[in-house]
């Protein structure tokens, strides 16, 4: 396939981009797919004992990214995360090239990262917050619809109707997430006006995820009906069901307030389940696109797979105009 802007601006060969994930985008994860011609991402805390420095864990995961590979990667940065300015420093120090922040505001630190020479995408879910990211000067957005796994926007549009407007709505390059496993749903996020697509739940089953193995298999054996939005009130994501779902589905039906929702949920819910592998008592966090992932497979094979898929795809489109 021919480049798209996406990989003019990234530097990179295919433009499919693994999102970052809290606890467990690790350096391996990202080093693979950059390898494979994608861009990877690592989370701050991917791998991260409880009582570690987060910066300084940061830092080595940096180093041990670019140990693997000479190619593009980055950095995700959920914008609420303890300490963010001190890992900001630790990117710039470490000559990371990009950074994907998300779940703030894109004011608080777009220029200073842009002031060091690093590209900044910014991760929204609807065209207001697309034209706010604009207007704080990001490189490309990344229009989030809510299949996909983990945080989701309150008003829960879908990715089919997100992109488009999105699209329509900004100058700069936009790229897709959310419900995109394989090369149908590239083609469908290029169709949509996508520069590129960005991948969370695919990346989560393979190899090279740090992602404990239950929470892989789990994922594996999932279908179309085993993820649920549940947080409504708080901060709603898409997780696998499961016992914690069912408590919390009940404290919303019953109306509990979200004060009432974050006591229950406590902290730690996430780790719980995706690095010590309690998916009675933790969060997995998981799009709906869980039912078309059938086996654990290495992380550069998707990015790879993706790729020479997608021929058959435009194959079958172009017939039906030919
Ligand atoms: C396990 C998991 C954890 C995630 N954690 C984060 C995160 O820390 N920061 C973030 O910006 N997005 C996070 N996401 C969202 C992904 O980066 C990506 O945008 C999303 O997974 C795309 O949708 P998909 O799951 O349908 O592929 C997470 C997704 C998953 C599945």
């Amino acid at each position: 396939m021919k480049k798209t802007t996406i990989c003019y601006l990234l530097g990179i060969e295919y433009p499919i981009i693994q999102g970052g994930m809290a606890w467990i985008a690790n350096a391996e994860l990202a080093a693979a797919v950059s390898n494979a011609g994608g861009l990877g991402l690592i989370s701050p805390d991917a791998g991260m004992a409880l009582n570690a420095d987060r910066v300084e864990h940061l830092r080595s995961q940096l180093r041990k990214a670019s140990s693997l590979t000479d190619k593009p990667f980055g950095v995700n940065l959920p914008l609420p995360v303890a300490r963010v300015k001190e890992l900001i420093d630790v990117v710039i120090q470490q000559r990371v090239s990009l950074v994907v922040t998300s779940m703030g505001d894109p004011m608080s630190y777009t220029y200073y990262l842009k002031d060091a020479g690093i590209k900044v995408l910014h991760v929204v879910a609807s065209v207001k917050h697309a034209t706010r990211a604009e207007a704080c000067g990001v490189d490309a957005v990344i229009a989030e619809g809510c299949e996909a796994g983990g945080h989701i926007g309150f008003d829960e549009l879908s990715t089919l109707v997100l992109v488009p407007q999105v699209v329509d709505a900004v100058k700069i390059p936009v790229i897709a997430a959310g419900g995109i496993a394989d090369a149908r749903g590239f083609i469908a996020a290029l169709a949509l006006g996508a520069e590129g697509v960005q991948m969370g739940t695919r990346f989560l089953a393979s190899h090279q995820c740090l992602a404990h193995r239950n929470a892989k298999e789990a994922v594996v054996k999932a279908s179309d009906m085993d993820t649920i939005v549940t947080c409504r009130k708080l901060s709603p994501r898409r997780t696998l069901r499961n016992e914690v779902t069912t408590r919390l589905t009940e404290m919303e039906s019953a109306g509990a307030s979200a004060h009432d929702i974050e006591t229950f949920l406590g902290t730690g819910r996430v780790r719980k389940a995706e690095i010590d592998g309690d998916l009675v008592n933790g969060e997995v966090y998981c799009g709906a696109i869980v039912g078309m992932i059938t086996e654990i497979v290495n992380a550069g094979e998707i990015v790879q797979s993706i790729v020479s898929a997608s021929e058959a795809v435009m194959t079958r489109l172009n017939k039906l105009w030919s």
